[in-house]
């Protein structure tokens, strides 16, 4: 069976959304709701939303067009009658959900597809109210599922591997990133992660760990969430403390006393502070109050102490077969918008360090929760722990990547940019890994030419900016030396190397590109060098090799200016070889670089080296003191007041 016709039984805020996100992809969809008033607010929902995607380009067809394909209605018998999948999407009261698929289950068809988009009750629970617990289903949507295109297909016990196999048909072609959670156990997948994990935050303020502000700005600067938990708190959906709250008692009832809300949110729930829409919340919002969160106010914080507790959970889910890892990860990323996977970050810093950190929360505070998990007890037996030995949650080594995606294509190598959820904004082992891959082309020799390029809208924003929460000048500067050594070994590298400019390239991107020996721009694509809005400093050749290509007057143009500069100028300006149209801009990408295969090496060989030594004998001396001016300046206030600037989509003021 194939779904065609979608039923939504609920108009409210999800509900809304998740028709938007059919409609968008072609399907007739029926929303219901009990009052007309209700649907009305709904459609207006769903054009405002269909029009801010239309004047960002996200999506190109008629608004009108895609708003023909909802059809409302008040009557639950007509919206469910030839429906092919009806997906529940009203408030999470377990008894009224039961009532609605009770009735639901009178006028569907035998084949219809019952989902319910719930984020915590029990699929198995809610299946017992219909005659179908087989084709019962949750498909738990994330908010707003526009960016976040996680999708939760949690199986009930009686759920059919048919059921599950035509739901997640459906859901790829809806755009969206499918993680089967096998077991609906509490919170599913990234709630059981996010709720825990904010829990943990405000059990470090209980503790006098640090305060909201220093944990907040840790969170969000340094481990490079979209948000401090507090502050998302106070915001999602105007305020969600009283969710988690509840959240949190469910956690305690099935999972044990341990998982109880901690006392600042049970205080923040008793008073009635929800968030903004109170008023208070973890913050103050009264009287248009804006809290920011200060860019180092975390620098000290022990993040460890967050993770730790994190990844023991990811293992608990792991242990009880409901998710792998990579499932847990692609929740993580596409669910809670995390800068990376738990379990990457987890291997990362090494599987050892996690357990030393759970053992020494469980000394200190004999908390069931912070007892190590049995699957992080094997890793350390079998010496999986992490990137350094070669094996944690993943396998390390050749191939084998995080931040890149590899491939040949003919004599071609290819290094697709693959962070796409951060505009592929490049960090250490994201650099590391794509000196690796050029190590692995360069001893191939099949491979003639190396491409690189980005995946998804972007090519690269340039370097990650949480370093600069770090409080660390040193790692600072390590960071612009491991981005030279990176860009160096292209220019020395014995094959061309081209940068395929697939969409913005800004700052480190734009400097990767000068690296290459030839850049090749998609009409849509832009340069440019933001680095003096953040109050930094390019700090990957910017100030360097840019000069070689524009002279210093257009350089600093460039550098102070800001200014974007698309396909047409950069191809005056000589700074890309062709232009293509978007469309067709990867297959003649490719035909550019077949056109190299054909070069003699050693000849070529000779020529970059005359070229990097010879043309721009002062490159490396510049590119040190491009380094450490770098690291020099990264503990200014205008650093704090610029990227603080950046994450609130503000324009900074510079005292
Ligand atoms: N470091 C860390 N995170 C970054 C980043 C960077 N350099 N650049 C972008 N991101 C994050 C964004 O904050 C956003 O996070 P969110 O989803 O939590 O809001 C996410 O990546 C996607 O970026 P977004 O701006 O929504 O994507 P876009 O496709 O609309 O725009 C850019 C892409 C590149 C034009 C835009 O992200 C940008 O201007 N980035 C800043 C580039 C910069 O200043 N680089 C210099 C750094 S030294």
């Amino acid at each position: 069976m194939e779904i065609r016709k979608v039923a939504i039984v609920g108009a409210g805020t999800m509900g809304s959304l998740i028709a938007e996100v059919i409609a968008i992809h072609g399907f007739n969809v029926k929303l219901e709701d009990i009052s007309e008033d209700i649907l009305k607010k709904s459609l207006e929902r769903i054009r405002g939303g269909l029009t801010r995607s239309y004047n960002k380009g996200y999506i190109k067809e008629n608004i009108d067009v895609i708003m023909g394909r909802i059809a409302t209605t008040t009557n639950l018998e007509e919206a469910v009658k030839d429906a092919d999948l009806v997906i529940e999407a009203i408030p999470e009261i377990l008894d009224l959900k039961k009532k609605v698929f009770s009735e639901i289950e009178n006028y569907a068809p035998k084949h219809t597809i019952f989902a319910s988009n719930t984020s915590s009750l029990s699929i198995t629970e809610l299946a017992k109210a219909t005659k179908r617990p087989d084709k019962f289903i949750g498909m738990h949507f994330f908010n707003p599922p526009k960016v976040l295109r996680l999708l939760e297909i949690v199986w009930g016990e009686e759920t059919s591997e048919e059921t599950a196999k035509i739901v997640e048909d459906f859901a790829k072609k809806i755009d969206r990133v499918v993680v089967h959670v096998r077991k609906d156990v509490p919170g599913f997948i990234a709630n059981r992660i996010f709720v825990t994990m904010s829990n943990e935050c405000a059990w470090a303020v209980e503790m006098g760990e640090g305060t909201i502000e220093e944990i907040d700005s840790a969170v969000k600067y340094r481990m490079g969430l979209p948000m401090g938990l507090f502050e998302l708190h106070d915001v999602l959906g105007d305020g969600s403390i009283d969710i988690s709250y509840h959240v949190l008692e469910y956690f305690r009832e099935k999972l044990g006393e341990t998982y109880r809300p901690a006392p600042l949110f049970e205080k923040l729930f008793k008073a009635g502070h929800y968030g903004k829409k109170t008023g208070k919340g973890f913050y103050d919002w009264r009287e248009g109050k804006t809290n920011e969160v200060p860019l180092r106010a975390g620098a000290k914080f022990d993040l460890l102490r967050l993770i730790a507790p994190a990844v023991n959970e990811a293992a608990w889910l792991i242990e009880k077969e409901v998710a792998t890892p990579e499932e847990i990860d692609l929740a993580m990323l596409h669910g809670l918008n995390y800068p990376r996977g738990l379990l990457r970050m987890a291997d990362d810093i090494g599987i050892d360090k996690i357990v030393n950190k759970l053992n020494e929360l469980y000394e200190k505070y004999r908390e069931e929760r912070y007892k190590v998990n049995p699957v992080l007890q094997k890793m350390i037996e079998e010496g999986k722990l992490g990137r350094k030995t070669g094996e944690g949650f993943y396998k390390y080594g050749k191939g084998n990547y995080e931040f890149i995606i590899v491939e040949k294509i003919g004599k071609i190598g290819v290094i697709r940019l693959n962070r796409p959820t951060r505009a592929n904004a490049l960090n250490l082992t994201f650099i590391k890994e794509i000196e690796d891959a050029l190590e692995m082309f360069k001893e191939n020799e099949d491979v003639k030419v190396v491409v690189i390029t980005g995946a998804g809208r972007n090519f690269c924003a340039g370097a990650d900016i949480s370093m600069f929460a770090s409080g660390r000048p040193d790692l600072v500067t390590e960071t612009s030396r491991t981005g030279h050594r990176l860009l160096r070994k292209i220019e020395l590298y014995p094959k061309p190397v081209i940068a395929a400019i697939n969409g913005p390239a800004l700052g480190g991107g734009f400097e990767l590109t000068l690296a290459c020996d030839l850049r090749v721009m998609s009409e849509n694509a832009f340069l440019a060098l933001p680095e003096l809005g953040l109050g930094i400093t390019p700090g990957w050749g910017g100030t360097q090799r840019l000069a070689y290509f524009v002279g210093v007057g257009k350089l600093k143009e460039i550098i102070m200016l800001r200014k974007r500069i698309d396909a047409k100028t950069a191809l005056d300006l000589g700074l890309v070889s062709e232009v293509y149209p978007a469309d067709e801009f990867w297959e003649k990408a490719i035909k550019f670089a077949e056109e190299l295969t054909e070069l003699p090496s050693i000849a070529l060989k000779y020529l970059k080296n005359v070229i990097a030594y010879g043309v721009m004998p002062t490159l490396e001396s510049g590119c040190l003191i491009e380094s450490e001016a770098s690291g020099d300046i990264a503990l200014t206030d205008e650093v704090a007041e610029g990227i603080q600037a950046f994450m609130y989509r503000r324009k900074p003021n510079f005292k």
